[in-house]
């Protein structure tokens, strides 16, 4: 079969008709972000496989099952990235981050590859926001993290999302818990798949997030974490849960995350739409500095998939900022006319406006009809007359009203015209934010 005209399997395009909302939900989450003190970091999309074996871990599913591996053409082994932590982690250490003023803080929009089945809400191209602090260890931080990502749903008018969290502990008490959990699954080892029966010994709580319906069974009665907890970490979440009270965040309990990647310690949690649909997951990771080679110092921080975020939001009809349109066409009639209205266009979009004119070499009727597909919101039309006296008539093409300017003033004119425009679209989308929460 030709597939050269078929994107491979679990990618999606994003078109233009919705390229905004796409830029609507990461400019909001990075703005958020940054008055929360995270400021953006871009990292490769593909780094060194070992640093995802170190940090992801070797017995998850990602790393084992998922990870798009290859060598490159000078022997190494390359993989792209299956998520935003590790390459943060990695960055910060490269560049000594860790060694200035803490904590700190990094946020990212970014581009993730995971050979996973795919399906709706699942792709091997993804896309996530996330943010990372390095070198906080109190309970509020924990709290400030969760709070941020909920913000960011409130503000993209998200409803219907619960915040489910847990504490899956540290390494002393894992110890505990570890044989606890091995002697649970020796009895059901003969069910168990194959990647999980090699779990067992090496990393027994992989086998919690297995995603074969028979593992998942019998982990459903497994012992949990929370009744392992050491005294330190038995605190340190009770903290937690008294921080997101007080800020009257609410949460449900679920003892049963475990989440899918071997960094995390003490709290993890994950934000679940009605439908079951996790739009954002994370946690603390307080020993992956270390692994990665850097002196200890904790860490936390979340993921968001964009794509089901806006597929909940498309779900739930969220409100979303009007589609970018073109403020004014300029319709001309005849060759001195489209040289004004490409002077025109220019001196106005070096202003600012988006200013679309005739490029085809289209009749009257033919750029008319073109502006109006193209949803422009005001349309001129120049010819020989307008061209003499320097006078046009400008259409506001939602109301159909013209009206005469001079073609010396309309940058003037327009510009207070969109920004009255600009000004009743802002209001409209926090009303339907407002009503929507
Ligand atoms: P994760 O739970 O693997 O965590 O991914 C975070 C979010 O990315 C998920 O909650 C989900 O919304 C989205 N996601 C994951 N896989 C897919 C997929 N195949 N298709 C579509 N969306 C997907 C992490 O990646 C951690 N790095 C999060 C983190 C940051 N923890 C601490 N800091």
């Amino acid at each position: 079969m030709d597939l050269i005209t078929q994107a491979p399997r679990g990618t999606q395009d994003v078109l233009p008709d919705s390229s905004h909302k796409w830029q609507y939900v990461e400019q909001t989450a990075l703005a958020i972000a940054r008055d929360f003190g995270f400021r953006e970091i871009r990292t490769p999309v593909f780094e060194h496989t070992n640093l995802f074996q170190r940090s992801v871990g070797e017995t998850t599913d990602v790393v084992q099952k998922e990870m798009y591996t290859f060598e490159d053409k000078g022997g190494r082994s390359i993989t792209l990235r299956p998520e935003g932590t590790a390459g943060a982690a990695r960055a910060v250490l490269e560049h000594g981050l860790l060694s200035g003023a803490l904590p700190v803080k990094v946020s990212y929009v970014t581009s993730c590859y995971r050979y996973e089945k795919s399906q709706k809400g699942r792709y091997r191209e993804f896309h996530q926001f996330g943010v990372e602090c390095f070198g906080a260890s109190a309970p509020q931080a924990d709290a400030e993290t969760i709070s941020l990502a909920m913000q960011i749903l409130s503000a993209l008018g998200l409803k219907g999302v619960a915040l489910h969290i847990n504490s899956i502990g540290c390494p002393t008490c894992r110890a505990k818990y570890y044989a606890a959990l091995k002697e649970y699954f020796a009895s059901h080892v003969e069910e168990l798949c194959g990647t999980c029966q090699g779990r067992l010994e090496r990393n027994p709580m992989r086998i919690l997030d297995c995603k074969s319906p028979v593992c998942h069974g019998i982990a459903a009665d497994a012992p949990v974490m929370l009744d392992y907890l050491c005294e330190d970490c038995a605190a340190h979440f009770e903290a937690v849960k008294s921080c997101l009270s007080a800020a009257e965040i609410p949460y449900v309990l679920d003892p049963h995350i475990v989440r899918g990647l071997d960094y995390y310690t003490r709290t993890v949690f994950e934000l679940v739409s009605e439908d079951g649909l996790v739009v954002a997951g994370g946690g603390r990771y307080d020993g992956l500095v270390e692994e990665l080679g850097g002196a200890p110092q904790p860490g936390l921080g979340f993921g968001m998939g964009i794509e089901r975020l806006l597929m909940v939001m498309e779900q739930t009809e969220a409100p979303f900022p009007p589609a970018p349109a073109c403020d004014l066409y300029l319709v001309s009639m005849g060759q001195a006319a489209a040289q004004k209205c490409f002077a025109l266009a220019t001196s106005l979009r070096e202003g600012g406006t988006a200013v679309e004119c005739d490029i085809v070499g289209r009749s009257l009727k033919a750029q008319m009809k073109y502006a109006d597909k193209l949803g422009a919101r005001f349309t001129i039309v120049v010819g020989d007359n307008e061209l003499e006296t320097g006078l046009a008539q400008l259409k506001d093409m939602t109301t159909g009203e013209t009206e005469e300017v001079s073609l010396g003033d309309l940058y003037t004119v327009l510009r207070q015209k969109l920004l009255d425009r600009e000004l009743a679209d802002m209001t409209d989308l926090f009303g339907s934010i407002a009503e929507f929460q």
